[in-house]
């Protein structure tokens, strides 16, 4: 039977404990694994742009001796005459042995696994989830903080269109003892499928606007990017872009473990990074 990876749920707790020690075998001792995906391909199928997430995705596969195919770019494939998802994954489905793909509509990649034959990874759909974005993350925190469970979670910025909050969130719910802080203008809040899973589970949360009342109190700090590609307006887009700005005056934010999953506008560069 096939696996996808659509959300980080797709993973349980053990699972995902298995992966961070391979994951640290692997950084360890590369030269172990430069054949264990000899003969395999993945296709990467990128219908909205990316630098990290495709590329990572590709050397990954190339550092284990396997082969890439792909698209960077829908305009290059038939998706440009009028493809569906479901047909480009047929056929794709025939050429590799698994496929990720990034597309701007929530659900792409579900509806992806469920016509093709080769697993299916989510490397992005719309402003839903990003899965491998929160393999990355959880291995970030794992490592700063030495541990997932006991942690006072702050995510701010963009929380209604930012995919990558959305998983993380529903990854780390998981873990006990775990707090989130929403800091976000009221017009980018956490969507309530979000909220009403932790008010289901009974996970404590609070959501703020200013992010000077909450830095103090957090372990992690995880600040998003205003999603422009997903705003309808863009006089919205700039009224909100810039709403926050951190810098070393605000509380404790030297001493904050920050997260950025990028990327960051030009000006923002000096944007410390996770
Ligand atoms: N973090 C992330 O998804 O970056 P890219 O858009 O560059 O892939």
């Amino acid at each position: 039977m096939k696996r996808d990876l659509l959300t980080p749920l797709d993973f349980s707790k053990e699972e995902l404990d298995r992966l961070f020690v391979l994951a640290d075998d692997i950084e360890a001792n590369p030269a172990k694994y430069a054949h264990a995906c000899e003969g395999k391909k993945i296709a990467t199928l990128f219908y909205e742009p990316s630098t990290r997430t495709r590329l990572s995705i590709e050397t990954a596969m190339i550092n284990l001796g396997g082969r890439v195919m792909g698209f960077a770019d829908a305009k290059s494939s038939s998706a440009a005459k009028g493809e569906t998802v479901a047909d480009t994954i047929r056929v794709i489905s025939n050429f590799a042995d698994i496929a990720a793909i990034r597309h701007p509509k929530e659900g792409a990649a579900a509806v992806a696994a469920q016509y093709a034959t080769i697993p299916i990874i989510n490397a992005g759909d719309g402003g839903h989830q990003h899965p491998t974005q929160t393999l990355t993350d959880l291995t970030t925190i794992r490592k700063l903080k030495g541990r997932l469970d006991n942690l006072t979670i702050g995510l701010c910025g963009d929380l209604k269109f930012g995919r990558t909050v959305h998983s993380l969130v529903a990854a780390m719910s998981r873990y006990e003892n775990i707090r989130f802080v929403f800091i976000s203008p009221p017009e980018l809040r956490m969507p309530d499928y979000v909220t009403d899973s932790l008010n289901d589970k009974g996970i404590p949360y609070q959501e703020v606007t200013m992010l000077e009342e909450a830095i103090g109190g957090l372990d992690i700090l995880y600040m998003t990017r205003v999603q422009r590609e997903r705003f309808f307006n863009e006089e919205d887009y700039i009224r909100l872009k810039d709403f926050y700005v951190l810098d070393e005056k605000k509380n404790g934010a030297r001493q904050k473990r920050l997260l950025y999953p990028a990327p960051a506008p030009a000006r923002r560069r000096n944007c410390p990074g996770g």
